[in-house]
């Protein structure tokens, strides 16, 4: 399973915090957004990683991660000229996917819950057919949602319905066969302009090839869009983070539990921040780990 953070787009309801960076390189509390999609993906079991951005962004990202060999994973760029639409990320990435299976997570896209990591590595195994997500939110109305009949099979899909038909928004996590590509390929611009996901998922259903997991209860799905979103996001994590002494989409200590990096590796990377609050954290781990 390969995996794609889409980590484009112009952020223009976080302007001006976003004219002169990309989105994912502003922080939620103490680690820049694009760790978060990062560390879920990695969490998933997945080691080869292509992050879409801008031309402009680019270079930064690459700074930040490289090619990913601290944390014992490929990660690899592309750009995407303009904010196409999500489902452009399959074509973009089209020879990074090859006959391989592909997650792909939308850049500002937070999730955290206990057993995250077992069921995100299940849906790894994914060889055929799409996955997508469902959580259940006050305001469907923002999102595309999903229709289910009284067994739980999906009816239909809605982008943002003036009257929702369920409060199960899809989350900007998916799951897709090889076929992704040749699918994204074959549909057509929305009104909007844009490459629309719901439409290649769409052709999932269409196929009864479409399996959708819900994240109940225990999950928290967050989305950092606005001034306020990206605040409560901060504020989770803070408050998380400080009750427990632990992390939350810390990259290098999942790239340690997941055996991507050995112990050794992940003391240098702590070293390495010793003097923020997040060095620390991360030796709070060593410090767990060798309890
Ligand atoms: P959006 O929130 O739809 O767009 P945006 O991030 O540009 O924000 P705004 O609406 O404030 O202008 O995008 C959701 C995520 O998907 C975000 O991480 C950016 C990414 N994205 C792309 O990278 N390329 C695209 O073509 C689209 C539509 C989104």
């Amino acid at each position: 399973m390969k995996g794609i953070i889409l980590a484009g787009g112009n952020g223009t309801r976080l302007y001006p915090m976003t004219l002169a960076t990309n989105k994912q390189l502003l922080h939620i509390y103490d680690k820049p957004m694009i760790y978060y999609p990062l560390s879920t993906l990695m969490l998933a079991g997945i080691q080869d990683i292509l992050i879409i951005s801008s031309q402009d962004a680019q270079p930064n990202f690459e700074k930040l991660l490289g090619d990913g060999n601290d944390l014992g994973i490929n990660i690899s760029y592309r750009q995407q000229e303009r904010p196409n639409g999500i489902a452009e990320a399959f074509i973009i990435g089209e020879e990074f996917i090859g006959n391989s299976p592909c997650a792909l997570i939308l850049g500002d896209n937070v999730f955290h819950g206990q057993g995250l990591g077992k069921l995100l590595s299940k849906c790894a195994e994914l060889e055929s057919g799409a996955k997508i997500f469902a959580t259940w939110v006050s305001d469907p109305e923002r999102y595309g949602v999903v229709d289910l009949d009284i067994d739980g099979n999906i009816k239909g899909l809605i982008e943002k319905p003036k009257v929702a038909p369920s409060n199960w928004a899809i989350a900007g996590l998916y799951f897709f066969d090889h076929n992704v590509s040749s699918i994204a390929k074959s549909i057509l611009p929305s009104a909007r302009g844009e490459l629309e996901i719901l439409d290649v998922i769409k052709s999932y259903l269409a196929g009864d090839t479409l399996e959708i997991q819900k994240l109940g209860r225990g999950y928290a799905w967050l989305d950092t869009g606005t001034p306020e979103s990206l605040l409560e996001a901060a504020t989770f994590v803070h408050t998380l983070q400080q009750r427990q002494g632990l992390g939350i989409c810390c990259p290098e200590e999942i790239a340690l539990s997941k055996g991507f990096i050995s112990l050794k590796k992940f003391k240098i990377l702590a070293e390495r921040y010793s003097s923020s609050d997040y060095g620390k954290l991360l030796n709070k781990t060593i410090q767990e780990t060798s309890t």
